[in-house]
């Protein structure tokens, strides 16, 4: 099985971005723990800071992988385009969200993405996207 993970702007720092917020621990470090405890699964991980470079991805990953579990941060609540690449892909995608959206700023709880993916997790810390692996891996 193949699973891509996409993380979008700014979530190179995490470790170091808002710590109350998204926690202390940087994604690469994460990335190795979720390698170790799902062997069966092979893993791409990409991370960009920019709209157009995500949507490449989407689009080179989105007919070759078993799922994505896609965190396209700040441009959850800006970007139609990245809606519509996840429209416009065969491979599914699952939503994740470090923090809950909904208990933030109102500007957060608008999505292009959710209702495009098979789901949605948010609040649950990094935790989310081992619950988004679980589901594809249960499929
Ligand atoms: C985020 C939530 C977004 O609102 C924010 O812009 C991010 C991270 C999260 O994982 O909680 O950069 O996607």
């Amino acid at each position: 099985m193949r699973i891509a993970i996409i993380n979008g702007p700014n979530l190179n720092l995490l470790g170091k971005r808002e710590t109350d917020i998204y926690g202390n621990m940087p994604f690469e470090e994460y990335l190795k723990n979720i390698q170790k405890k799902y062997p069966e699964v092979s893993f791409h991980y990409y991370q960009s800071n920019v709209e157009g470079e995500l949507i490449n991805e989407l689009q080179r990953v989105g007919y070759e992988y078993d799922g994505i579990v896609l965190n396209p941060a700040g441009y959850t609540h800006t970007s139609i385009s990245i809606g519509d690449a996840i429209a416009a892909i065969k491979t599914p995608v699952i939503e994740v969200h470090i923090s809950n959206v909904h208990a933030r700023e109102d500007f957060r709880k608008l999505s292009h993405v959710s209702g495009k993916s098979v789901g949605s997790i948010f609040g649950l810390r990094l935790k989310g996207y081992e619950l988004a692996i679980e589901w594809f891996i249960s499929q």
